[in-house]
């Protein structure tokens, strides 16, 4: 126990889930992610800060006892998220934000975490509402480091799609897209309210901890 609190002192993870868009995977993200943190062993504090709906906090309350009791859930759909996850991460190893539409409550997340993950599905329209969420950010990114990366969700695998967005998002917008692709599948859509394997987000969480080791 004393080891794994000195391990996550120095590699806590910390990362808000964005995007302003409705729909693009970030609750399904940010849970899977918060198992993923659980299971390397640590105290985990996650966030539900969507004020429309409670997805993340529905998520475990369903769960129930089959939830990791190393993985605390709060509800905290507030202007003030960041203030809040400042004063109580002391005891937590790591931290994970789920936000909603509201791009101040988004901004003040980005303040208290390291990265920001933003799920997104391999399409035109949703790279054409992307650049919202990129301006919310940009502004915090003006006055503190943030690691964003972009995880591409709900993808049909092969897809001429999926790739040419991918490059487009790379090579025509020079943003950062993790290699991890979650795909499309009933797997994760199904999964709300369970402890689901990690799948393809073992090595999600395994991406964001090397971009957390490079810097
Ligand atoms: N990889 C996936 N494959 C299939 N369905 C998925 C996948 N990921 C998420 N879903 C489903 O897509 C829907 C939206 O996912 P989720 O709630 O995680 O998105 P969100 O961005 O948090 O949405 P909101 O903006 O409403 O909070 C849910 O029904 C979820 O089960
Ligand atoms: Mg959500």
């Amino acid at each position: 126990m004393q080891a794994s609190k000195q391990a996550g002192a120095s590699s806590g993870v910390s990362v808000t889930v964005g995007n302003l868009k409705g729909g693009t995977g970030k609750s399904t993200t940010s849970v899977y992610l918060a198992l993923a943190l659980a299971k390397r062993g640590g105290r985990v504090l996650l966030v539900d800060a969507d004020d429309t709906n409670a997805t993340a906090y529905s998520w475990v309350e369903m769960a129930g006892e089959e939830w990791p009791a190393n993985i605390i859930v709060q509800r905290w759909p507030t202007l003030h998220v960041g203030r809040l996850v400042s004063d109580n991460k002391g005891t937590f190893d790591h931290v994970v934000i789920d936000t909603g539409r509201d791009p101040a409550v988004l901004r003040s997340a980005l303040h208290v975490t390291d990265m920001f993950l933003l799920p997104m599905a391999p399409t035109m329209p949703e790279v054409a509402r992307l650049q919202d969420t990129l301006n919310a950010a940009s502004e915090v990114g003006a006055i503190k480091e943030l690691d964003l990366a972009i995880l591409l969700t709900k993808a049909r695998a092969g897809t001429r799609s999926a790739r040419d967005v991918r490059a487009h998002l790379k090579d025509g917008m020079e943003l950062p897209v993790l290699d991890t692709e979650i795909p499309l599948s009933e797997r994760y859509a199904q999964s709300m309210g369970s402890v689901p394997p990690l799948g393809f987000y073992g090595s999600v969480l395994s991406e964001v901890i090397a971009r957390k080791e490079a810097r």
